[in-house]
């Protein structure tokens, strides 16, 4: 017991209000809003039953019972950690700490990792221009209904996009609502509370009582989420997903009607100063890897296709404006894309993108450089070695700094709203 620490607590009479059972009822039937292609395999029942007597992935609380899901989301008043938890939660690989649940999703879970993200949540709200997407204030607007308006972010990472140490954050954006963080290790609040950098704060001074983080697998399914949610924001989580599609049929069945669906994701493949793929050899061969100039495009390409073959559906970022339009559960479709100019290049480019290097430019180089030691642990993986892999970072930060020829990430934003009722069957329309 001397060795726990304690990582979250807040005190329930704190919380604004609890919620019963009864309240998490959809008030339509969300079978209704399968698309006609899908098959009943996309339901959440199957998803869970899939994954019957796989790990159990939820650990929101210090007991030894992690093969069980909590009853989310029904607060969980004490988090605390011990060294078997932790060993629990990551696993060391080459030198970094990754998570101990998902085999698919490779990408450190430390501080250095955490850093990278943190860095790079200012500059994704300045590509995109938003913080929140437009409908997001109407959704959330406290209208004075008794039910608690909740949003949910999956795959939260270092907990930015409802981060804990900012006044510009959901949670204390939306005070009235609940805000729910969910990832495969928790969330960094917890993470800096086991030492590594607690600081001097309290807890009440930096958890918002309306904010909760759990550690879950959204490849295990969301059922037991069904009807929880006003909104569902996931971002930059897709080699993490096993069935992107799938996930879209469950979040839509997580949101209340009329709630709102935002997704961000970013292709694994470069483009040219067109916004042309830049095309590389699909063949992938760790033991005689023949990577050219330009180096990123290939380097981004072999941890594409790493990502890929470890279960991650890298490319999913292409298929969420689809996937949304064609779901019956969603209306009001928008799709956004965005073009980071991962390695800058020399040319007269537009003037919004031209300020958004001049003030980024140190942050994209720091992004690149950290992604790049990220990554490096999914190639060592697959075989790669490590004197090939030093030297063609090297050539990557040599095209970074040289800026020549510039390559681009896409990155594609879609968000979408649940219909407040089921569009009529066919079958249903009443005979003139
Ligand atoms: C690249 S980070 C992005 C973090 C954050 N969304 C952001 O935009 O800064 C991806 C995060 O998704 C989480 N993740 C990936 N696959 C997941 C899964 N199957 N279930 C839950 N979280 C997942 C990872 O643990 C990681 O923290």
């Amino acid at each position: 017991m001397s060795q726990l620490e304690v990582l979250h607590s807040y005190d329930l009479t704190h919380r604004n209000r609890h919620y019963s059972d009864d309240e998490f009822e959809m008030e339509v039937d969300s079978d209704d809003y399968m698309t006609e292609t899908e098959t009943e395999s996309t339901t959440s029942t199957a998803v869970l039953s899939q994954f019957e007597g796989t790990v159990a992935t939820t650990v929101t609380s210090m007991d030894d019972e992690a093969s069980m899901r909590t009853p989310s989301p029904e607060p969980e008043p004490i988090m605390q950690m011990d060294e078997p938890l932790r060993s629990t939660l990551y696993k060391s690989e080459f030198g970094r700490n990754l998570n101990n649940y998902s085999d698919i999703y490779k990408l450190p879970a430390d501080e250095e990792e955490l850093d990278r993200l943190e860095r790079q949540y200012e500059m994704l709200n300045s590509l995109t221009g938003h913080k929140y997407v437009p409908p997001m204030m109407e959704v959330l607007a406290d209208d004075g209904s008794e039910r608690q308006k909740a949003v949910v972010d999956l795959g939260s990472g270092a907990g930015n996009w409802i981060e804990v140490s900012r006044i510009i954050d959901v949670a204390r954006d939306f005070p009235h609502c609940l805000a729910v963080a969910i990832d495969l290790t928790p969330m960094k609040i917890m993470y800096e509370m086991t030492g590594h950098r607690a600081g001097d704060l309290s807890q009440s001074e930096i958890i918002p009582p309306n904010l909760r983080g759990e550690v879950d697998d959204v490849n295990l399914g969301l059922s037991h989420y069904n009807g929880h949610f006003d909104v569902v924001h996931t971002r930059l989580i897709a080699i993490g997903v096993k069935d992107y599609c799938r996930l879209v049929d469950e979040i839509s069945e997580v949101l209340r009607p009329g709630g709102l669906i935002d997704l961000t994701e970013v292709g694994y493949e470069a483009y040219d100063k067109n916004h042309e793929p830049i095309q590389v050899s699909k063949v992938h061969d760790p033991a005689n890897p023949q990577w050219q100039s330009p180096y990123w495009a290939h380097w981004l390409s072999a941890v594409n296709h790493a990502a890929h073959n470890g279960g991650g559906e890298t490319s999913a970022s292409r298929n969420l404006e689809q996937w949304l339009s064609n779901h019956r559960a969603f209306e009001d479709v928008v799709h956004r894309e965005y073009w980071l100019p991962i390695i800058p290049g020399d040319y007269d480019r537009p003037r919004a993108e031209a300020e958004f290097l001049q003030q980024y430019r140190n942050t994209l180089e720091f992004d690149v450089m950290t992604f790049l030691r990220a990554g490096r642990v999914m190639l060592l993986k697959n075989h790669y070695k490590e004197d090939y892999l030093s030297r063609m970072e090297q050539k990557i930060l040599d095209e970074l700094r040289e800026a020549k020829e510039p390559q681009y990430s896409r990155i594609e934003c879609v968000y979408a709203r649940k219909t407040r009722a089921p569009p009529a069957l066919e079958l249903d329309t009443p005979q003139q």
